[in-house]
């Protein structure tokens, strides 16, 4: 769908200011709209010889009424003729009132409203609303209606929208959240039954209407700041009760009237935000505790290595010592994992990251290497849980370290050719729909004849066939490399395992 700035772009000739001015206006029109009860529907006019040409350039629905458009309507062109309130706001450069009869019996009461910026026309906003047959308004809305009018005169006469001001990107309060209508004295003139109660909630127990604004308990500095800049101004107030000790959190926004450059007056959204407020703390509090649990098992994990190593040490026997080596090694694996979860924000973790830390964690076992190993690492794996990086992480050290070991053993380097050609040992990840395929390729002796990956009795196979197999409902292949030398080992795991608790694992292809 096109936006605002490329219909402007392609139907009218616009400048760059106008339509800057233009954003403003529809980034806060959510506000006029349900103000006013109605569809807002915004319309430019096409450059030089197609100046007979309106196009709409944006269309806002109520959510305090019901919408005149079901249908989307953004981008369709009309012959001025056609909108003859519209072209009449373009030609005259003041709002105009009428009645379109758009059927037997249903009349659109249009208002047309000038957007003027800098003494020129920019574009009509119309307010267009069926019209209510004989239903007698309550105060609420007559007065909803009434502001509407007093922000109508402010668009025709260029003070809004506002100049300079702050843009958030947080939802700010709605009309629906509650509404104070505020004079030029600060009196509060009306008040909406959801912003009563959040007054009351604030300790104000009087009657809001014809209160000072000043005693709700808002922080004047903020109604005073907004008149004294003519622009709104947005405040965030958090109270704590001192006998029931709960902390209040209520956002107001706050929206001068102007008159000729005077404030007349103020509207107030406020919302109560306390519980959103407590979530947000529950979450960061729940965030850093799952830190701070990671951080811990990596610390315990390191101890657990040392003291592995402080035992290795006082052993005889080469075949228990090496036995202790590959569990540190093993642990080291699990503890790369940690490391990566610890700093992460969320449970899921970008399994390439950890590719390289597991390699120097292999690297770091080959005592004296015989030829040198050259690793590369080879496409993408995208997230992953973090359960499943954790039990990767040491099915693919396992494999890392066959490749070590096995493929190129002291015989296959004659020891009279002096510098070797390094062996190469590539690790290969690939991501697709159907799930994650990691692959160790290395050029080295290849598998002894006869080899079955089901009947290896060895430790490092048996973890590995156990964790793909059982934990990870995955599957597990060695085979020789086609038309080379050398071994691929390689581990697929399902699609289904690779989605969080969450449901939100990020496909990098996706
Ligand atoms: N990349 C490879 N190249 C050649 N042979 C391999 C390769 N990977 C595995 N093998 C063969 O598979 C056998 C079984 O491997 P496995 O990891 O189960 O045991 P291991 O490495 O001998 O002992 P452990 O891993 O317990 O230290 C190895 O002994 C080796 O013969
Ligand atoms: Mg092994």
């Amino acid at each position: 769908m096109a936006t605002l700035a490329e219909l402007a772009r392609s139907h009218t000739d616009l400048d760059e200011p106008r339509l800057a001015h233009l954003q403003d206006l529809v980034s806060s029109w959510g506000l006029l709209a349900d103000l006013s009860f109605a569809d807002l529907l915004l319309f430019g006019r096409g450059g030089g010889p197609a100046a007979d040409r309106l196009v709409l350039l944006g269309h806002v629905r109520p959510t305090t009424g019901t919408t005149l458009y079901r249908a989307d309507l953004m981008g369709q062109v009309f012959e001025a003729r056609r909108r003859p309130l519209v072209s009449e706001a373009f030609e005259t450069g003041t709002t105009v009132r009428g009645t379109v009869n758009v059927g037997a019996d249903r009349d659109v009461r249009v208002t047309a409203v000038p957007v003027v910026r800098d003494g020129q026309t920019v574009a009509v906003l119309a307010r267009e609303r069926i019209r209510p047959v004989d239903r007698s308004t309550s105060e609420q809305e007559r007065t909803y209606v009434g502001v509407f009018d007093r922000f109508a005169a402010m668009i025709e006469g260029g003070e809004f929208p506002y100049r300079d001001e702050e843009r958030l990107r947080h939802r700010t309060p709605r009309v629906g959240d509650g509404l104070l209508l505020v004079d030029a004295d600060g009196r509060i003139e009306f008040a909406s039954p959801n912003a009563v109660s959040s007054l009351h909630r604030l300790g104000m127990t009087r009657g809001v209407t014809g209160a000072r604004f000043d005693d709700t308990g808002l922080g004047s500095a903020m109604l005073r700041s907004a008149f004294a800049r003519r622009t709104a101004v947005i405040d965030e107030l958090e109270r704590t009760d001192d006998r029931s000790e709960v902390s209040l959190s209520v956002v107001s926004h706050c929206f001068p009237l102007l008159a000729q450059g005077v404030a007349t007056g103020a509207i107030v959204l406020v919302r109560d935000v306390t519980e959103l407020r407590r979530r947000d703390r529950q979450l960061v509090s729940k965030d850093t505790t799952i830190r701070e649990i990671h951080h811990r098992v990596k610390n315990n994990l390191q101890t657990i290595s040392s003291l592995l190593r402080l035992q290795a040490r006082r052993l005889q026997g080469e075949e228990a010592r090496s036995a202790l080596g590959e569990s540190v090694r093993r642990i080291g694996a699990i503890s790369v994992v940690h490391e990566t979860l610890a700093q992460s924000a969320d449970d899921d973790v970008a399994f390439s990251e950890i590719v390289r830390p597991l390699v120097r964690v292999v690297e770091e076992s080959v005592s004296s290497p015989l030829r040198p190993l050259a690793f590369t690492v080879d496409g993408d794996a995208g997230t992953v849980p973090g359960q499943v990086t954790t039990t990767l992480a040491v099915v693919l050290t396992e494999l890392l370290q066959n490749a070590v070991d096995h493929a190129f053993p002291a015989s296959s380097t004659a020891p009279d050719v002096g510098d070797p050609e390094p062996g190469s040992v590539r690790i290969e990840l690939e991501r697709r729909s159907d799930g994650l395929s990691v692959r160790v390729v290395d050029d080295g002796v290849g598998l002894p004849d006869g080899f079955d990956v089901a009947e290896a009795t060895g430790l490092g196979l048996t973890i590995v066939r156990t964790f793909v197999e059982g934990e990870l409902g995955g599957r597990i292949s060695l085979r020789p490399v086609e038309r080379g030398r050398g071994t691929v080992a390689e581990v697929r795991v399902p699609a289904s395992r690779l989605v969080g608790p969450w449901g939100d694992s990020r496909d990098p292809t996706g």
